[in-house]
């Protein structure tokens, strides 16, 4: 029997998108034969409300010296990330000599508006090519997973945070009792905790079930975080709808009865309520749009192949390698994926190996139709690809729904 990593009642799968490889794990011919694949499967908690995976994939194996994901790739994130810092700037100003702790700090893309304005931050990340990439720009960083004794490492040479901030990574962290603890231990009694994953209710709501890969472990909404922080004492304080990543939440997170709790988080639970995420026939329903979201995208795929239209990838997503893997997508259907990231470029996709190329490829020879993996950036890259619009050029979405336009 399966039990749930919050609370450890009995769970069952509502999902399995069978074996998959790294979301991440871009690799190179050579390296075909050694891939690994690892069981997808995705379960609800009746008790605790967390929707999560059955099986975690060791960290290790997802986030190293090599993790391809950088935040200053996108232009509107880093946009995002500079106006969070802004907000919580604001919020520490008059605390003499704070102290900022970004978890999952990535190259530094958010930290960095703290270290130019001379705040005392740390940022912590376990992969070191991107703990470098943050170092160079100024940003301190402890290159290791954050945990308990990580906190209380931290809290000894540093004192405990003013802030803690975290985006799009609490969802990436197995041990979520771990992280907890380290929270507990490293925030000031009057600090705040803020973080943004993507947002279950969103996920739902969009059958965006790309979201669902081996490195985001957990899907969050107030109910589940309410019941993962409370026995640590810790209580959810706002929550606040975020448009980036198509559909996150920041919450706000303190230690219980020492901020009033605004009327956001009210808010939230009675729309989670509304939308039964509490609910086993929600996850049921959201199965069977996952399944019918599928059967629309191949024989779409299948129908522009038999035209003859080519068709590329846009944006090589880690969101990407379960549509490729759960849909069967092959090089026959989609040529080649166009990525800005150099450590991408010139690999093939996990698991379905279709090429990756650079915008410039794309740029040459426009295909016919592009199929918008990358759709949480749809807003930048629309902006940016209007010569592919002028040229015929089709766009491809499926969320919320299969479509070509
Ligand atoms: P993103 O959707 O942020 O992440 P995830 O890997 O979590 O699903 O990844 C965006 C990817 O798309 C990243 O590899 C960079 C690429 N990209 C482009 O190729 N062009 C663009 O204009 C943008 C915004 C992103
Ligand atoms: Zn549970």
């Amino acid at each position: 029997m399966r039990r749930c990593r919050v609370c450890g009642s009995a769970i069952e799968p509502f999902m399995s998108f069978g074996p998959m490889p790294l979301a991440n794990g871009f690799l190179r011919a050579e390296e075909f034969a050694s891939e690994a694949f690892f069981d997808l499967e995705v379960a609800f908690c009746e008790r605790c409300a967390m929707v999560q995976l059955t099986e975690p994939v060791p960290p290790e194996l997802m986030f190293h010296e090599q993790y391809p994901f950088y935040t200053s790739g996108s232009t509107l994130m880093t946009a995002h990330f500079h106006r969070l810092a802004a907000e919580v700037a604001q919020s520490l100003a008059r605390e003499p000599d704070a102290f900022v702790v970004e978890i999952g700090s990535n190259d530094g893309t958010l930290l960095q508006a703290f270290s130019s304005g001379g705040t005392r931050h740390l940022g912590v990340d376990p992969s070191r090519n991107v703990a470098e990439a943050a170092r160079a720009k100024g940003v301190e960083t402890l290159c290791r997973f954050f945990d308990e004794q990580a906190a209380r490492e931290i809290v000894l040479e540093y004192g405990q945070a003013d802030a803690i901030i975290a985006c799009n990574c609490f969802c990436h962290v197995g041990d979520l009792h771990a992280l907890a603890a380290g929270i507990r231990a490293l925030l000031k009694p009057g600090g705040l905790l803020v973080f943004e994953d993507p947002y279950l209710g969103d996920i739902v709501r969009l059958t965006s079930y790309d979201q669902i890969y081996d490195e985001h472990a957990y899907y969050f909404s107030a109910g589940s975080v309410s019941a993962w922080l409370s026995p640590y004492g810790l209580e959810v304080i706002d929550a606040q709808p975020q448009a980036v990543h198509g559909g996150s939440m920041r919450y706000t997170v303190a230690r219980k009865g020492v901020h009033p709790a605004r009327a956001g988080v009210a808010a939230l639970r009675a729309e989670e309520s509304r939308m039964a995420l509490q609910a086993p026939h929600t996850y049921s329903l959201f199965r069977r749009r996952i399944e019918q979201s599928r059967e629309a995208l191949r024989d779409l795929l299948t129908r522009l192949h038999q035209q003859g239209k080519r068709v590329a990838g846009y944006g090589a997503t880690s969101k990407s390698t379960t549509i490729l893997n759960y849909c069967g997508i092959t090089p026959e259907l989609i040529e080649y994926i166009t990525d800005t990231t150099p450590l991408k470029q010139g690999k093939f996709s996990p698991g379905a190996h279709i090429p990756v190329r650079s915008p410039a490829a794309f740029h040459f020879d426009f295909p016919d139709c592009a199929l918008l993996f990358a759709w949480n950036h749809a807003e930048e890259i629309g902006a940016k690809e209007t010569a592919f619009r002028s040229a015929g050029g089709k766009w491809i979405r499926y969320v919320p729904r299969v479509t070509i336009e």
